[in-house]
């Protein structure tokens, strides 16, 4: 994979000191609410980075199953439906949330403070952390719960003291978005064929076997997957409703894109907001002419298809279990929900033999990359 692109918003993002302490972090169930929790439940190393469930389990069970964070940094809004358009907001997603690690932003200032270890490469990047005297134990906004305990717990601080929380809150996750940036992957035997087809070399048809070839020519011709699959991550980052047939149907009410920019808009946190670190750059501007528009409802960012072989199961909710269904699905649309709002339709069905589902399958495997190195994949050694 190319280098992910810069990332403005967060200066840290490419500092190593920050990449330590997001690798610390990263591994670290002391920041969820009752120290069980981390990202890497979720984001499993041993998995490609993914839980292998159809929908991510923290504290309780969500709805959207777990996207790899390897090469996620070449993500231009980030989970299903596009929330954060930076991988530190999306840090500070899971960290509170109660189905995730169910912590708080007023807690983990006090882990920060109270772990030597944390504390000096906190301290040694961004400067002293804040007096905990005075902080409550935990606290976080609850806006719609007044009544909950961590809502409470924040009304109380001043001014002040919530804006001190708030900003090593977002450190944390800027940190965090630092290491996943090093999340990167080696290239995949589909890398070495274009490469090799670049070069102009005889002996590029080897590197990719005649099936994924022939997979290949289907993927950009008539299955019509290069439509909003293309790029370094075989993704155009933008959203599309398929209709994919929720596996609840307690989940058909997903609204997906719909909901996603509303609350990204509302977001502290997103690009043009205080805790940005280029207020007035491209995603900034982007925001500013982002609309929550009712013909996105329903719609999911197109997934990147990297490593997409280790990363069953599929669609956002995880109701897919392996590539066959997938492409059992998009061939057919069977059980396709009523697809958009307008009744337009996105997909077409095309027939695929079983011999052309084989050769789809070879081409998406044909997609995973070299391991991300041993070191990114293991919790780092403290001293
Ligand atoms: C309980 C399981 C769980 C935990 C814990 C968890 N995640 Fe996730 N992660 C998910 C799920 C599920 C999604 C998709 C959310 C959605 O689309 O609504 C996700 C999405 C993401 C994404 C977006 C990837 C993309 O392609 O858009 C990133 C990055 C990420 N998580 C990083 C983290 C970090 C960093 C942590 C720790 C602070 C973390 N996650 C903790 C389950 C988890
Ligand atoms: C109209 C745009 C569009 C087209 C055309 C399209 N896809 Fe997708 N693809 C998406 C979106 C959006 C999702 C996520 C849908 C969801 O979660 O509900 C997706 C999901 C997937 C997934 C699941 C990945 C994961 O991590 O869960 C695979 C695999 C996939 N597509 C492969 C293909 C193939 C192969 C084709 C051609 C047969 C194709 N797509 C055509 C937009 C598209």
């Amino acid at each position: 994979m190319p280098a992910p692109p810069a990332d403005e918003t967060n200066r840290v993002a490419d500092d190593p000191r920050a990449v330590r302490l997001g690798h610390l972090l990263f591994f670290d169930p002391g920041l969820s609410g009752a120290g069980d929790i981390s990202c890497a439940t979720c984001h499993d190393p041993e998995r490609a980075f993914t839980d292998g469930r159809p929908v991510g389990v923290g504290r309780g069970e969500g709805r959207r199953n777990t996207p790899t964070v390897i090469d996620s940094a070449h993500q231009r809004w980030f989970t299903w439906d596009g929330r954060a358009d930076s991988a530190w907001a999306q840090a500070t997603g899971p960290l509170e949330h109660p189905d995730e690690m169910a912590g708080s932003r007023v807690a983990i200032v006090r882990q920060l403070v109270g772990d030597p270890v944390l504390r000096a490469v906190y301290e040694d990047l961004f400067g002293p952390l804040p007096e905990v005297a005075g902080l409550p134990a935990a606290g976080r906004p609850v806006p719609a719960q007044p009544q909950h305990p961590h809502q409470r717990a924040w009304a109380g601080l001043d001014g002040d003291r919530r804006r001190q929380v708030d900003r090593v809150f977002v450190n944390v996750a800027k940190a965090l978005a630092a290491y996943q940036r090093r999340l990167v992957s080696g290239p995949s035997a589909f890398d070495d064929f274009v490469s090799a087809l670049r070069r102009e070399d005889a002996s590029a048809a080897r590197s990719l076997s005649a099936s994924a070839q022939r997979g290949l020519s289907l993927f950009l011709g008539r299955a019509g997957c290069r439509r909003c699959h293309f790029g370094p991550t075989l993704s155009d980052g933008e959203f599309h409703n398929t209709g994919a047939p929720p596996r609840r149907m307690a989940d058909a009410d997903d609204a997906g894109r719909y909901e996603g920019a509303r609350l990204l808009l509302a977001s502290p946190f997103h690009a043009a907001g205080e805790f940005s670190d280029d207020r007035d750059g491209a995603r900034a501007a982007t925001l500013r002419t982002l609309r929550q528009s009712p013909e996105t409802w329903g719609e999911f960012r197109t997934p990147s298809l990297r490593h997409v072989a280790l990363t069953a199961p599929y669609m956002h909710a995880g109701q897919l279990p392996d590539l066959r269904a997938v492409l059992r699905f998009y061939s057919t649309l069977e059980g396709a929900l009523a697809v958009n709002h307008h009744g337009e339709t996105v997909l077409t069905p095309f027939a695929l033999s079983d011999a052309e589902t084989d050769d789809l399958v070879a081409f998406l495997e044909s997609l995973t990359g070299g391991a991300v190195p041993n070191a990114w994949r293991t919790p780092p050694s403290r001293p």
